[in-house]
């Protein structure tokens, strides 16, 4: 039996920051941005707003789309790289947050793939029917591992969070292939070093890049137009469905060059992409399930049609899935 999405939810807060803002903190511009990433804007979290926070917020909104209440669910995965803290994980503050005492919960860390990743380990639990429902939420606030003054990174990232409830379909709609893979030596190529056991992390008070992003911008957009047209062909060859049958992809939003030039290696045309990045910059593991959202709630995504995801991150990590809504 299929595992399907029964509801999907998003959160976004507040603040804007655009373009201009940012021409204000480092030597860049509105015009520079938007041409080398398609970037307008994006929104940045409050001081004491966590992964969390924005993760049950979301995923409030995907229950409710559902139809289903938080005692339903059985599992939650939060794919985050942000966690609210070391320990306890930040599935376990979700749970607390919305009374989803049913669950068990743990975080997955996969960088921008991490939603796709937890989608489908939150697949294989429903359809081998030790739960019957699970949350799945992508939630990033990079605002606070970004390095303000690097205008190389400051500029690419924002913060939000996107969910779905999963559950057995019994319809044969569903997920209906997903390919995954992971290449650790490309892991220089992006990474906050200062962040876990290898460098201490920085102390209270202290700032120091380390404990920031740092990142070989050109390694990733070369690798990424790589691993994700490799994996959107991987993923329609295994299934058996032909890039014309999809109706909406779904694509991780770092840069919208990187997605042109998959679109143009595989002839997908733009308009079949569903796409936020101007509004929200790259939110790493909440790009696919925030855009996914504002999909559904527009009403572009209609039963019955096949969407596929595709997602690159740091690791490297890479992926897709395609699936019949
Ligand atoms: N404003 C103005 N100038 C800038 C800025 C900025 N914000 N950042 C860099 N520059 C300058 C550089 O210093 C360089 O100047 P120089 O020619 O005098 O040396 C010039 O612009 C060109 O820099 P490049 O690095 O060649 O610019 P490029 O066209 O490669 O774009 C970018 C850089 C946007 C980072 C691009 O490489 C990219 O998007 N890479 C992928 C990074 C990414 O997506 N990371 C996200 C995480 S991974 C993921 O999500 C898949």
């Amino acid at each position: 039996m299929n595992a399907s999405i029964l509801g999907t939810g998003s959160y976004l807060p507040e603040r804007i920051l655009a373009n201009a803002d940012l021409a204000k903190m480092v030597d860049t511009s509105d015009e520079w941005i938007f041409t080398r990433t398609g970037i307008r804007q994006r929104r940045i979290a409050a001081e004491g707003e966590a992964v969390s926070d924005m993760g049950a917020v979301a995923a409030r909104r995907a229950l409710d789309s559902a139809g289903i209440q938080a005692t339903d669910v059985g599992m939650i995965i939060v794919a985050t790289s942000t966690p609210d803290m070391c320990f306890p994980s930040s599935a376990c503050l979700v749970q607390n947050l919305i009374g989803a005492r049913n669950a068990f919960c743990f975080d997955l860390e996969a960088a921008c793939s991490g939603f796709l990743f937890a989608l489908e380990t939150g697949r294989r639990f429903v359809e081998a029917g030790t739960v019957r429902n699970a949350l799945i939420i992508g939630a990033e606030k990079f605002s606070c591992i970004v390095d303000w003054t690097d205008r190389d990174t400051c500029v690419l990232f924002g913060d939000g969070a996107g969910a779905v409830v999963i559950s057995s379909s019994g319809t044969g709609r569903g997920i209906i292939e997903t390919v995954m893979h992971s290449d650790g030596s490309l892991a220089e190529s992006l990474k906050v070093e200062g962040s876990g056991s290898r460098k201490r992390p920085v102390a209270a008070g202290s700032v120091s890049a380390k404990s920031c992003i740092s990142m070989n911008g050109r390694d990733v957009f070369k690798h990424a137009v790589l691993s994700m047209s490799g994996a959107i062909e991987e993923v329609l060859r295994k299934s058996g469905i032909g890039i014309d049958e999809i109706s909406w992809v779904v694509p991780h939003q770092a840069n919208i060059r990187i997605i042109a030039s998959v679109n143009e290696k595989l002839n997908i045309p733009m308009e079949r992409c569903c796409l936020n990045l101007d509004r929200v910059g790259n939110i790493s593991a909440a790009s696919v399930p925030v855009a996914l959202d504002e999909a559904v709630r527009s009403g572009r995504v209609k039963r019955g049609q096949k969407i596929l995801f595709v997602v690159a991150g740091a690791g490297f990590t890479w992926g897709a899935s395609v699936l019949e809504w």
